[in-house]
């Protein structure tokens, strides 16, 4: 096939995916909210993290204070590049995942909504109006609600691809006791695990070239997450990372 006619393919492919998945989103969260005028927003090209490694990763920690002011586009964009972001033709992405399930979907929980991350867009699709935020602590308060938090979520379905489950069969047939169904379903478990800590650290790296506080997050309840964002029964949310200008005074945090 001539490679005009591949690349029309390819990105006739990506669209009626991406069609595919906003009707998904519509369904899911209500066609009023879907009927709102902005239902993607693309984001800018990603840029300020040119930081040297070394620099980045002396700089990389914890933080939990946040300035309430909303987080811009730009750094938005740079973050999940880092996260989840395009580097190749053929898709694949920043950060690895096993057997490039690519099963990690990214929400972005901030004032205005509830977002969906398509990288291969590099922008939002808008889910609902709700701020649900607070939904992602146990204790929230008003001096630690970021401005953005960005949920980590695992479908199911994708760790579960014809070519995941050939390579399974392939595997079971050589009747190893380690390659058990058993073995391999928690295989499976840990992979999705690590495919997001790969994510929480890289984004932790651009947080760091960025000069904007960041913090890794389990201590919350994933079922509540997990109503407030729709799920499907084979969709978990793993992990949340919370993110936020630094405070620049103990004044900037009173609303
Ligand atoms: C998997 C994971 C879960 C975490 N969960 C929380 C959390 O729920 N709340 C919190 O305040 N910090 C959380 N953290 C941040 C850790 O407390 C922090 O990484 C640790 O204290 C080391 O500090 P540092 O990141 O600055 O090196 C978590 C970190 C990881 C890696």
């Amino acid at each position: 096939m001539p490679i005009r006619q591949a690349l029309d393919a390819v990105r006739a492919e990506v669209e009626e995916r991406f069609e595919a998945m906003r009707r998904e989103m519509e369904e899911r969260f209500g066609a009023a909210d879907a009927g709102r005028d902005e239902v993607f927003r693309p984001l800018p090209e990603p840029s300020g993290l040119d930081m040297p490694l070394a620099e980045a990763l002396a700089g990389r920690r914890t933080e939990r204070s946040f300035s309430d002011e909303p987080i811009s586009d730009q750094v938005l964009s740079a973050l999940l590049h880092a996260a989840d972001g395009i580097n190749r033709a053929d898709g694949k992405r920043t950060t690895p995942s096993c057997m490039n399930w690519q099963e990690v979907d990214i929400y972005a929980l901030k004032p205005n909504g509830i977002w969906r991350w398509i990288p291969e867009r590099r922008g939002m699709l808008f889910c609902a109006l709700d701020d649900i935020r607070r939904d992602a602590y146990v204790v929230p308060t008003a001096l630690t609600t970021p401005p953005l938090v960005l949920v980590y979520v695992v479908d199911d379905r994708r760790t579960r691809s014809k070519a995941a489950s050939l390579a399974e069969a392939i595997v079971e047939r050589l009747k190893r006791p380690e390659w058990s169904s058993d073995e391999i379903e928690a295989l499976r478990r840990r992979a999705c695990v690590l495919d997001v800590g790969a994510k929480i650290q890289s984004v932790y790296l651009a947080a760091s070239a960025l000069g904007i506080a960041c913090s890794a997050r389990l201590a919350f309840s994933p079922g509540k997450l997990e109503a407030r964002l729709k799920l499907r029964p084979d969709e978990r949310v793993i992990a949340a990372q919370s993110i936020g200008y630094r405070p620049k005074s103990i004044l900037d945090h009173i609303r």
